[in-house]
């Protein structure tokens, strides 16, 4: 079995429920605290054990290179004043990983983003971390995924039971328990946005998939899906009829930062355990609350 060393993180999307901020900021660059929520995403990735990671931007996502770049005027400002580890951090968060850009010029749908990357990913196993979803988690989730996929030797998908509401803009999953495992299953069939009675159960993908790469010739051959958009959980659903694959319960809160909410939610999670000013946050979290009662 080959090592999962590549990933992707599509972030090409519109991001219509950020609007309007992300008319003109990227939704995978916006901040939680004091980092792109993308280099989160980054992380996860190379504490999992990436080394190559390809982003698929969009017009107007210039936002999310730039921070990937060293910056000769911010270093000689903070130099200048001595402020060094400030400029190895800085330094630390460009030299993560090899990082890779490719354009999707037409915002098609998940499906095609992760096209993009054929030549990128070769014959290899690979992980897409869903440019859009952030997990806290004790183990780097994508971890989590890649030790399934060693586990289990077939493509993962990672999942969540979500509410009705969330079901029928997420996905579905058609799944049995695998003996011996308590968060993993085997999946033989999915349904993307399912309307009412099509469900297979509450499960659905949330944001982190590790795959083959015969997934491109499915890929390829895609008709648009729902909403128009060639849809990944289109073509992850044929290679779960055809060989099935795992769905991973995985250890983690998961964030979607595409919705306001989860952006909120996300941001406070992260402020209230903040090295520079979680204390002082959480004072004034309690303080808050205290007069919303
Ligand atoms: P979403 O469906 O959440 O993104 O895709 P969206 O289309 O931007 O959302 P809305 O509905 O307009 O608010 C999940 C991830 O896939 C990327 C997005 O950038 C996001 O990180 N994506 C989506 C692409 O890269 N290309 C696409 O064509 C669609």
């Amino acid at each position: 079995m080959k090592k999962v060393t590549k990933a992707i993180i599509p972030a090409a999307g519109l991001g219509t429920r950020m609007l309007p901020i992300s008319h003109a900021v990227p939704k995978e660059a916006l901040p939680i605290v004091d980092l792109p929520a993308i280099s989160y995403l980054v992380r996860e990735a190379v504490e999992s054990g990436i080394t190559d990671i390809l982003i698929v931007t969009g017009r107007d996502k210039d936002a999310i290179e730039d921070f990937f770049d060293y910056s000769p005027e911010y270093d000689a400002a903070l130099l200048g004043k001595g402020r060094t580890k400030e400029v190895d951090r800085l330094h630390e968060l460009a030299d993560m990983a090899n990082l890779y850009f490719i354009r999707q010029k037409t915002a098609k749908g998940l499906g095609h983003a992760v096209g993009r990357a054929r030549s990128f990913v070769g014959d290899e196993p690979f992980a897409v971390l869903y440019g859009d979803d952030l997990v806290f988690s004790k183990t780097p989730v994508c971890r989590q995924m890649i030790d399934a996929y060693e586990k289990y030797g077939r493509a993962v998908v990672g999942v969540k039971p979500v509410t009705p509401e969330q079901l029928s803009k997420y996905c579905s999953l058609k799944v049995e328990p695998i003996a011996g495992s308590e968060n993993a299953y085997f999946c033989d069939d999915m349904i993307e946005k399912p309307k009412k009675g099509q469900e297979y159960s509450n499960l659905s993908i949330l944001g982190r998939v590790l795959l083959e790469p015969s997934i491109f010739d499915v890929i390829e051959q895609l008709e648009p899906g729902a909403g128009g958009e060639i849809q990944l959980t289109d073509a992850m659903a044929e290679v779960a009829r055809t060989r099935g694959v795992t769905a991973l319960e995985f250890e983690g809160t998961r964030y979607d930062l595409g919705s306001k909410l989860g952006w909120m939610m996300a941001n406070v999670t992260r402020a209230a355990e903040h090295e520079e000013i979680g204390e002082e946050f959480r004072a004034f979290l309690k303080d808050f609350c205290e007069k919303l009662k």
